[in-house]
């Protein structure tokens, strides 16, 4: 079935969930193609759950012996997050397949798709994955006004009303949402196999983001030695990858790296919790806390 989605773009369900078509052909590739690699790490998030925020952190954690942290080499002062740390839908984007054999180890790759969904050869290899979480209502403010910043020049993007975006993304109908289901997946499988998927949450990363970067880094196999913890390492990590930090520097706030119609700066919003608030009316908080209940409940995951 064929649907318009949260963001107005026409999305094909798939098992279960919801892609542009183009995203689903290079998931398809990557499936096929892609070899993992054991020292692989894959983050996986739902679009607008602070993935930018993620790659910068893992990045900066398994690069902290090569480039200082604060120092003027280091890549993420030049580089956009999604450049240096690349989704495998763009990799395999229009039937690319690409030499990745050379890629320095660790390989870091950002994807969105479910559990289900990844290659293969990542479930059947000792890669770490680290899957985002961030609470739906946020999530769907995030996405509102990403959406309004896409060009109103393309016919398939004509924007909608907050009011259909808001039911759209409520039935789940969100690029590769729904968000709930895709955050069950790696929920259950961070319980099932968690030297295999770590399962953060981006409201953890804001109210205590040493205590995250330290989780990250042992699930990494890579953890903080106690002359790094004494030398402050972690808290430069931490102020490198800061929303204050990445979105003012002249790379995050110019250009359009990833996608031709996306400015950089489109990832970098607010980067609050909580900023729902601003945005909907006390009868969308009802709908979506009373759907989202349904879904996670009985799992264990909780919204924090
Ligand atoms: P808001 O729109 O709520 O501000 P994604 O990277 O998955 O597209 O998610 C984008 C969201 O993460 C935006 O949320 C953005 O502001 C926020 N974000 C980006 N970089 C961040 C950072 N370094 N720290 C915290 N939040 C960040």
């Amino acid at each position: 079935p064929k649907e318009r989605g949260a963001m107005n773009q026409p999305l094909n369900l798939y098992k279960g969930f919801w892609y542009r078509s183009h995203a689903l052909e290079s998931v398809m590739a990557f499936q096929r193609h892609f070899q993992a690699q054991d020292s692989d790490i894959i983050l996986a998030t739902a679009p607008k759950a602070g993935t930018t925020w993620l790659k910068s952190l893992v990045f900066a954690v398994t690069h902290r012996s090569q480039y200082r942290i604060t120092g003027q080499n280091n890549l993420l002062l030049t580089t956009t997050p999604h450049e240096v740390v690349p989704f495998l839908e763009e990799i395999y984007n229009h039937n690319k397949s690409p030499d990745l054999t050379s890629t320095p180890s660790p390989r870091i790759f950002g994807t969105h798709v479910p559990y289900t969904m990844l290659p293969e050869s990542v479930k059947a290899s000792k890669c770490k994955i680290i899957y985002l979480f961030r609470n739906p209502k946020d999530i769907f403010v995030s996405m509102w006004h990403f959406g309004r910043m896409l060009p109103k020049d393309i016919p398939s993007l004509q924007p909608i009303t907050i009011e259909e975006s808001f039911e759209r993304f409520c039935k789940g109908i969100s690029l590769f949402g729904p968000c709930w289901d895709q955050a069950l997946e790696y929920w259950k499988r961070s319980i099932e196999k968690p030297e295999e998927v770590l399962f953060l949450k981006y409201e953890e990363l804001k109210e205590d983001i040493n205590k995250q970067l330290k989780r990250i880094a042992e699930h990494l196999g890579c953890p903080f030695s106690y002359k790094e913890e004494n030398a402050e390492v972690i808290e430069d990590i931490a102020k490198l990858c800061s929303f204050q930090h990445l979105s003012n520097l002249e790379v995050n706030k110019t250009g359009k790296d990833l996608f031709p119609q996306v400015e950089n700066r489109a990832f970098f919003r607010k980067g609050l919790v909580g900023d729902w608030k601003s945005t909907l009316t006390p009868s969308m908080v009802e709908t979506l806390d009373w759907m989202v209940e349904q879904k996670l409940h009985d799992s264990g995951l909780t919204l924090n």
